[in-house]
């Protein structure tokens, strides 16, 4: 991902007039529509520090300014969340799976409203921000309903077979202790979701630091979380809150307080994160940048691999980071997917995400629309041939509303040649472009695949199951979502999310992911008369 670091701090307030379309969006969430609002929350709303603008991304509005954590509220946030933890742990399992099934149950009521906040405040289209709350429930869902009886009822340690008799070892899960969420703009609430549904089931407090760009979806959604745990009477400190920049996420991550911080963002500061907890002996779980390909075989079905493709570079104007970024083509069918795609891209119209028939929606912010410009740029003076796109909208593209968002052109770029160490290839832009190579083996497009240093998610267009063992394989693609005939964005939340190399190794969502977040405890407990050692060990002082 590329640096989502982009804020907005403001030093003095002013009073402004907010639009119909957001105020209609706020108040259905019992956001206020004036003042400042406090953006920490620990058990009781508050927020002495920076002053931070939320930016409207698709008219450049200010949707609301927003207070966020004192250097002496964060440390207040960090010793309540530890408080919380040591309430939290001895909480048995299946009621904290029924906490998480009330939380789901409320955030299902504010769902839309919820999708539409997404949409306003991130940029993304309505049916993918509601479609992102939709994770966040789906993932509650699996850890209490859909999964067995939940997750929180299966959390289950193991009993291993001792060497010793009379001796038996369990291997235990426990609560771990406080778990940082450090999420990115392009999923303002469905990473926390992923992250807060396990931590919590597993037993631990959560404390949210979201992007400084999107404070209101982080607010909405733990005034909801808040009020599930009040009615409850757990402290609200177990998914607690505090909004803000750089410095308090550095504080976060360099806290003792913090056992395990589960940071999504760029390969540039999750490296440093990286080094950060690890030299203070935290847990750290990365979920980087993603460089994710599509490889489309002679024989793949191109009435379903040319809209994939179309869905994955364009689809949230190209900022998921599973999003499709590079694109290799079988020599002999090329030119046709090329066209193909081409129509596709030339019917898209930017637009206000919040309206249903819009697919392209601005991006997230400024900073991003240069990233865009530069990477066009390079590609252009590497000589690739810039098929569609390559610039940004000009306000005589733009209904008059929309002249102050940010709104590029999906590109589609075919560089000379494919060559995996030029940056061209090899580093990620957040934004919609797609670059295309050609190759005549699949081994060819594999290596291609393979060789970035990201690996996040990839994917495979074929009727042919030789590929398909080829691509699966031990000599196939390396990133964590390898699919075939799917696109590379769009996971569900079943299956272990997270990506490879520079993407971080960390693993979300479902699958194993949950052993994460707790402590794993090897108990060997001998029931017998005697205390035999281990391997027949002798360390007796009588022979
Ligand atoms: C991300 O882009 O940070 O697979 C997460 C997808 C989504 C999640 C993306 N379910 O595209």
């Amino acid at each position: 991902m590329l640096s989502r670091r982009t804020l907005t701090v403001v030093h003095k307030a002013s009073s402004r007039a907010l639009s119909t379309r957001a105020s209609t969006i706020l108040q259905a969430l019992d956001i206020p529509t004036s003042n400042e609002i406090p953006g920490v929350y620990d058990g009781t709303w508050k927020g002495e520090g920076e002053l931070f603008e939320s930016l409207c991304p698709t008219t450049g509005e200010v949707l609301a300014r927003v207070r966020s954590a004192s250097p002496q509220e964060l440390q207040l946030a960090l010793e309540k969340s530890k408080e919380a933890y040591k309430f939290i742990r001895s909480v048995p399992a299946p009621r904290r799976g029924e906490l998480v099934r009330q939380i789901r149950e409320a955030l299902a009521a504010k769902r839309d409203e919820l999708g539409a906040l997404v949409s306003l405040e991130m940029g993304k289209i309505r049916t993918e921000g509601v479609g992102e709350v939709q994770e966040f429930i789906d993932i509650v869902r699996y850890t209490h309903a859909d999964y067995a009886v939940g997750l929180s009822r299966i959390m289950n340690g193991r009993v291993v077979a001792s060497e010793r008799p009379g001796h038996s070892i369990l291997e235990v899960p426990n609560p771990l202790g406080v778990v940082a969420v450090l999420s990115a703009f392009n999923f303002p609430v469905a990473v926390y979701g992923w992250n807060l549904a396990l931590s919590l089931a597993a037993g631990n407090a959560t404390l949210w630091k979201p992007a400084p760009s999107t404070p209101l979806c982080s607010i909405a959604v733990i005034k909801i979380i808040a009020s599930v745990l009040e009615k409850n009477g757990i402290p609200g400190a177990v998914a607690g809150l505090v909004t803000g920049g750089k410095d308090i996420g550095q504080a976060v991550v360099q806290s003792q307080d913090v056992d395990m911080v589960s940071f999504t963002g760029s390969e540039a500061v999750g490296r440093d994160v990286g080094k950060v907890v690890q030299s203070r002996f935290g847990k750290v779980l990365l979920e980087l940048g993603g460089n994710n390909a599509s490889i489309v075989m002679p024989d793949a079905d191109l009435s379903l691999a040319v809209p994939a493709v179309f869905f994955g570079a364009v689809g949230t104007a190209g900022q998921r980071c599973t999003s499709t970024r590079r694109l290799y083509l079988h020599r002999s069918i090329a030119p046709t997917f090329l066209s193909k795609l081409q129509s596709l891209y030339s019917s898209l119209q930017p637009g206000d995400p919040l309206e249903s028939a819009t697919l392209l929606g601005p991006l997230h912010n400024r900073a991003a629309v240069g990233i865009y410009s530069n990477a066009v740029d390079r590609l252009r003076r590497a000589g690739a041939e810039i098929l569609i796109g390559g610039s940004q909208y000009g306000s005589e593209d733009l209904k008059d509303t929309l002249t102050g968002g940010n709104f590029v052109r999906p590109t589609i770029a075919v560089p000379s040649k494919v060559d995996v160490t030029d940056a061209i290839w090899r580093e990620e832009t957040f934004a919609p472009i797609l670059t295309v190579g050609v190759f005549d083996e699949l081994e060819e497009a594999i290596g291609w695949n393979n060789g970035v240093p990201q690996g996040l998610s990839s994917s495979l267009w074929t009727k042919d199951l030789r590929n398909v063992g080829k691509w699966i394989g031990p000599a196939g693609s390396d990133t964590g979502i390898v699919n075939v005939n799917v696109g590379t964005s769009g996971a569900e939340i079943g299956a272990a999310f997270g990506g490879n190399k520079s993407t971080g190794w960390g693993r979300e969502s479902g699958g194993d992911a949950w052993k994460q977040y707790v402590r794993w405890s090897a108990c060997t407990i001998n029931f017998s008369d005697e205390a035999p050692l281990a391997q027949g060990v002798n360390f007796s002082t009588s022979s």
